[in-house]
């Protein structure tokens, strides 16, 4: 026994000496790099600044060393292929970087990245980014173009869906979350990928929620709300970004010298390289700040845009640098940035994938299980009256609904190398929770496309799943009569409705936020049977729900929640799970609000319910559900805030050394075990600008038996209170701030600090 330990120990010593051996130092790469660099030609050097898609052009192209990375190559085979291609006739044999989108999992898909967020579960983010680095390394790709960072506050937009909600500090933890778990403890292990910050920057602030849609924004803006996650990223060590279609106050992302080089660079030390998004170098015509594409790429380089992708607009690289257009410092920078990452994701001495890993490392059982757990966490119930929720495991329950036994739709837009057939839908899940003999099924309604076409990113679609259970058999065309009936023979309707996958994503916003084709009609004709009816929303943002309330006693909004959709829902439906999660994001009344986002400035007016001056004549100005906001099975009660600011300051002006402390008792006062997310909110009463009535500060998941009760406590640094004064200067104003514990974002405890 004791000898085997022995063993262990020197062979885990010997494992980590040569992982040291094998990690290059920081002053090793450089000289590696400058010296590749020395020995490129010019070609050599616009090709390493190329990222392309695969044709017979572009894989002999690269074989001559003219491109720097591919994307969307899938498989071991094929990426090792195109590498070796590289690796045996390139002159200099400087591996390609193969990239991809994975966004939420790459075949392991987990709930969307708006939903997840909701979950303020970093360590399981993180997990689960950590299984979509592991799968996607198994398939050959090293790089991939996430996390999507972008704050964004209007629903409209359909990229909504691929980010983490409205707010910079849920978007900052989140952002280094996903970071920490691609790239793991380093990049160059060969379950790492290289991680992507996009996109850069304020795209999420495109005007009326159009896509690629113009932003005009303040510094102030900019610097407070969209900027942080980037940061936090970077921060976090993520080893690349790509800049953003939008242009910010007149200037395209892709040439944006302020962001990409003022910030990026000299502020922020950004040390990887950035890529343009798709076509954006060439679509700098479209733009008007370009005549050609070697002025676009003039601009988009010389701002701090390292490497194109597909566009070959850097392919006139080496007619700008002979003519004495671009200096040879500017391209041989940006292909030192490129070859540094190369280096950094060891992928000088790892290039080929190993293929063995597919078989075993992809869509595993343990996988399944993190996309579940996340799953139930992302799950937000919005009403529950007369505790509806949950359901009795014995009763019998229609299932309705178009969306109920739809594969693809689970997964939602983006969805890696997700497989709609890997999916498990409501309907699945529920005949799993609860036996099919319970369960009754009717679609009732189909969801048409939209007039443009349902958007990008659809899934393919799956033939609908095979449970046999009682109601619509397949190919019989939906009908609400069926789903009426269906509801007339069960306990309990469960409705499923929203929007198609493909409804949400990029390229696919929308003007109103209503449930597409005839779904209300289907709701009332369900309501109208007089049994018990819930809704289960499944969806990319916010709908327009305002009428819902009303109407039905129990609202859970499921998202898209990926490949154990099925599961997960039948989970929380039935009490297996309390529900925990919570809205990234502030749920609109009505289109009109847009934008409504709980950390508004007041006005000098501010919001009442008794002035109606402060909102419109027909409506309020708050949203029908607040960001933070969740139910849960059970009761949490809050009590006995303290807070302190204790002032550690080290004499030297300007430092910010003092800490706030908060601390407050939770306690679950039902009868179940259930997870609170208790959330801390900050105000500061009075400084040099307009702050908002409210500010995200901290947050903790707190899993609490019946009855039990714990002391929840927050640190914020000094630091973190501040704000930028009107000449742009981070200060922490002294004075009164209002402090919350809460489990929303307008409701909690409240208390107050001085900051001296
Ligand atoms: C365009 C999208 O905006 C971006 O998010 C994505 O990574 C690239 N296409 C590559 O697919």
């Amino acid at each position: 026994m004791f000898r085997s330990r022995r063993l262990h120990l020197v062979v885990v010593l010997l494992a980590a000496s040569v992982a040291a051996a094998q990690q290059m130092s920081d002053q090793e790469i450089e000289s590696k790099v400058n010296a590749l660099v020395q020995k490129m030609t010019i070609e050599e050097k616009a090709g390493q600044l190329t990222q392309m898609g695969l044709t017979p052009q572009s894989s002999e192209l690269a074989r001559q060393g003219r491109v720097g990375s591919f994307l969307g190559v899938l498989g071991a085979k094929q990426v090792n292929d195109v590498q070796r291609g590289v690796m045996e006739h390139s002159r200099l044999k400087v591996p390609l970087l193969f990239g991809y989108d994975v966004i939420h999992g790459y075949r392991t898909v987990f709930p969307v990245p708006l939903a997840s967020a909701g979950s303020f579960d970093m360590p399981l983010l993180e997990q689960a980014e950590r299984i979509a680095a592991k799968e996607a390394t198994a398939s050959g790709v090293k790089w991939v173009f996430a996390p999507m960072v972008d704050i964004a506050r209007d629903p409209r937009w359909g990229r909504i869906v691929e980010g983490a909600g409205e707010d910079p500090y849920l978007g900052s933890q989140v952002a280094a979350a996903k970071v920490r778990g691609f790239q793991g403890k380093n990049m160059a292990d060969r379950d790492s990928v290289v991680a992507c910050a996009k996109h850069y920057v304020a795209y999420g602030a495109v005007e009326g929620g159009r896509d690629y849609n113009t932003v005009d924004m303040s510094e102030r803006l900019l610097r407070e709300v969209y900027l942080p996650p980037f940061h936090a990223a970077v921060n976090a060590g993520v080893g690349t970004l790509m800049s953003a279609f939008n242009d910010l106050n007149g200037i395209p992302g892709v040439a944006n010298h302020h962001t990409l080089t003022d910030i990026l660079r000299n502020e922020w030390n950004f040390r990887g390289f950035v890529v343009s998004d798709w076509g954006a170098v060439h679509e700098l015509l479209a733009h008007g700040t370009a005549a050609d594409d070697a002025q676009a790429t003039l601009e988009a380089l010389k701002a701090g845009v390292d490497m194109d992708m597909v566009d070959g607009a850097y392919q006139s690289i080496p007619e700008l640098v002979k003519s004495g257009k671009l200096p040879m410092s500017v391209v041989d920078e940006a292909v030192r940035r490129v070859l540094r990452v190369k280096f950094e994701a060891g992928l000088f001495d790892h290039p080929y994938a190993d293929p063995a890993r597919e078989a075993t490392d992809i869509l595993t059982p343990e996988n399944r299980e993190t996309a579940r757990k996340l799953a139930q966490e992302s799950m937000v119930l919005l009403e529950n009256k007369g505790d509806l929720l949950p359901l009795k495991k014995n009763e019998t329950v229609a299932v309705i609904g178009p969306l109920a036994d739809d594969k693809a739709s689970q997964l939602g837009p983006w969805a890696g190398d997700g497989q709609a057939k890997d999916a498990v839908t409501p309907l699945e899940g529920i005949a799993a929770k609860i036996g099919k003999e319970h369960v009754l099924y009717a679609k009732g309604v189909d969801i048409p496309g939209f007039e443009h076409g349902v958007g990008a990113g659809v899934v393919a679609p799956a033939p609908p799943s095979a449970t046999g259970v009682v109601g619509q058999e397949s190919g019989k065309p939906a009908n609400i009569d069926d789903a009426v009936k269906a509801a007339t023979q069960a306990d309990v309707a469960v409705l499923f409705v929203g929007e198609l996958a493909g409804m949400t994503g990029e390229a696919s916003s929308r003007a109103t936020l209503d449930l597409p084709g005839d779904q209300r009609k289907l709701i009332d004709a369900v309501v109208a049977t007089g049994k018990p009816v819930m809704l289960v929303l499944e969806s990319g943002r916010p709908l327009d729900l305002s009428w819902a309330p009303a109407q039905v006693p129990a609202i859970m909004q499921a998202w898209f929640p990926g490949v154990e959709a099925g599961n997960a829902i039948a989970d929380v439906l039935f009490g297996d799970v309390s529900p925990s999660g919570r809205l990234a994001v502030s749920w609109p009344r009505s289109v009109g609000q847009i934008p409504v986002y709980y950390n508004h400035n007041n006005t000098g007016r501010p919001a009442a319910p008794d002035r109606w001056h402060t909102g419109y004549l027909d409506m309020t100005s708050q949203p029908l559900y607040p960001f933070g906001y969740g139910l849960s099975y059970t009761k949490f009660t809050y009590r006995d805030l303290k807070a302190e600011f204790t002032n550690a300051r080290i004499a030297t002006k300007g430092n910010h050394q003092g800490t706030l402390h908060v601390t407050a008792e939770v306690q679950n006062s039902g009868n179940r075990e259930a997870t609170e997310v208790v959330q801390l909110y900050v105000r500061d009463r009075v400084a040099p600008t307009s702050r908002p009535v409210r500010e995200l500060k901290g947050f903790e998941r707190v899993r609490l038996g019946p009855g039990e009760s714990k002391t929840v406590s927050f640190s914020v640094q000094e630091h973190d209170l501040g704000s930028y004064d009107p000449e742009m200067h981070w200060i922490v104003p002294p004075g009164t701030y209002d402090v919350w514990v809460a489990p929303d974002s307008v409701t909690g405890i409240h208390g107050t600090f001085e900051l001296k």
